[in-house]
């Protein structure tokens, strides 16, 4: 299968740090389809001898694992070529097209790698040059809009001018292959399935933590937060991921309309439940990796005096059957303790202990990041005597080490999957705007809300509110227990 790959804002941040990397590892693993081209556009003027120079510089920015050898790199830059397109530009659309038709590759994935207020602009364009023909993909990175309305006129757009199948939304946490893993241990294996549910499980809590701060994103990142940036997607698409009634194939659509049943049956917030069970905080200077870091409002190009949150905790149920009254925390932040990303599936105690000393529950951990793996936490007994306490103990099954070969990395899996033209990892314009549904009464409540967020020291795990938050029903998160 030949095909066309075209990003969009090819010398831009994500370009170089994120796809180009994802798609060498492609290259050097061998699973990059044959007769591919990849193709950069941007304004700058630059010949395809000093595109490949230039990115061949920026490879050396990159992780060491990531990183070609100079003549893996001179392998790889041959699939690569430049173009200078300004993208307000009608005719430059035309050039695109006139390009892409000296190939004529049976598929073309464009890859809108700019910043997501042009997406309206680079659809309308694309359809008017006739660059969306059934063998075309579009592919969106987020922020896709900023609230309901704007997520909605972006998919208008997008849809006036492409199929929903060939619309690929980009979720990068949907790629990572622990999660693939959590579909797998819940419907390739017949253990869990039973277990699922509320009659078994007390609380779910999915923490995405980061130790880094904002870097030099600080203006960016003030004008969207913590809830925007990794709550209303990143969290949210693991959480349709756990809560999902089994599909009734591996189809994209069969996936994607369970999730979007879990997104409607989130309880919607008030006024008064976002004041009860969400708590925002903002980082102030603290230590991190032994060393002493600046507050949120020190960073550069950060208003002063901004409320933009950096962190977010909150509680929520999923509305239905399986999970009625059962509490789901998220949590995320920059600046917090450590970086880590895991799902804690917390189990209901045994209903009658019959030994001696503290009652355990079961826990499964789904783990993200930095490792990629699962942990199931049992109570085992030692053997030492008749009225002995049990010990905690883990099966622990770490995925780099059971299949060390094969592991391939969120980008690379999404880049592939959408020039296979495969949907079951992108976000339906449906999903999406659901998740935004459910976001905005929280974003109506803060800005309403002078008191801005908490407070918390950097390198902590945020604003003690968080602990708080899980408390009040009893429970502890994961690394306080
Ligand atoms: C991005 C957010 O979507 O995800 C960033 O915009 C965040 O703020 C990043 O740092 C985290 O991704 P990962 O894969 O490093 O956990």
């Amino acid at each position: 299968m030949s095909f066309d790959l075209v990003f969009f804002g090819g010398t831009g941040d994500l370009t170089w740090r994120k796809l180009m990397p994802a798609l060498f590892q492609a290259f050097r693993h061998g699973k990059l389809p044959a007769g591919g081209r990849i193709l950069a556009v941007a304004r700058d003027e630059q010949s395809d001898e000093q595109y490949r120079a230039w990115l061949k510089a920026r490879f050396q920015e990159v992780d060491d694992a990531k990183r070609p050898s100079s003549e893996e790199f001179d392998r790889f830059a041959e699939l690569l070529h430049y173009r200078r397109m300004d993208l307000s530009q009608p005719d430059h659309y035309q050039r695109l097209k006139e390009w892409l038709s000296e190939r004529n590759a049976d598929t073309v994935v464009l890859y809108l790698a700019t910043s997501p207020h042009l997406f309206p602009q680079i659809c309308e364009q694309l359809g008017v040059a006739g660059l969306n023909t059934p063998r075309v993909r579009v592919v969106l990175e987020k922020p896709l809009g900023h609230d309901l309305r704007s997520a909605q006129e972006i998919n208008r757009v997008v849809r006036s001018v492409f199929d929903e199948n060939q619309a690929f939304r980009i979720d990068h946490y949907l790629g990572k292959p622990s999660v693939q893993n959590l579909a797998a241990l819940r419907f390739g294996n017949a253990l869990f399935e039973p277990l699922w549910r509320r009659e078994c499980i007390a609380n779910i809590q999915i923490t995405l933590a980061e130790s880094l701060g904002v870097g030099t994103r600080g203006d960016f990142y003030d004008r969207t937060g913590a809830l925007r940036d990794m709550i209303q997607n990143h969290a949210l698409q693991l959480l349709t991921m756990v809560a999902m009634e089994p599909p009734s194939s591996n189809d994209a659509d069969a996936i994607r309309d369970e999730k979007l049943k879990v997104l409607r049956s989130l309880k919607p917030f008030t006024e008064e439940s976002v004041a009860r069970d969400v708590v925002r905080g903002q980082y102030r200077a603290g230590m991190s990796g032994g060393k002493p870091v600046p507050g949120y409002l020190e960073e550069t190009k950060v208003p002063a005096g901004s409320h933009c949150e950096t962190f977010v905790a909150l509680r929520t149920e999923v509305q239905n059957w399986r999970w009625a009254g059962v509490p789901f925390y998220l949590r995320t932040g920059k600046r917090l303790a450590a970086r880590d990303a895991e799902i804690v599936v917390n189990f209901r105690p045994v209903p009658h202990p019959i030994f001696p000393g503290t009652n355990r529950a079961n826990k499964l951990v789904i783990k993200l990041q930095p490792e990629d793996g699962l942990e199931l936490h049992l109570s085992a007994a030692k053997g030492s005597g008749q009225s002995e306490a049990l010990s905690p103990v883990f099966l622990d099954l770490d995925f780099d080490k059971a299949f060390p070969t094969d592991r391939v990395g969120a980008y690379e899996r999404l880049l592939l999957d959408a020039i296979a033209g495969r949907l079951n990892l992108f976000v339906r314009s449906d999903e999406q705007e659901q998740a935004w549904r459910w976001v905005e009464p929280v974003l109506d409540a803060w800005r309403k809300d002078t008191t801005g967020p908490r407070t918390y020291a950097a390198g902590s795990w945020g604003p003690a509110a968080a602990s708080a938050l899980v408390a009040r029903d009893g429970f502890a998160w994961f690394e306080e227990e």
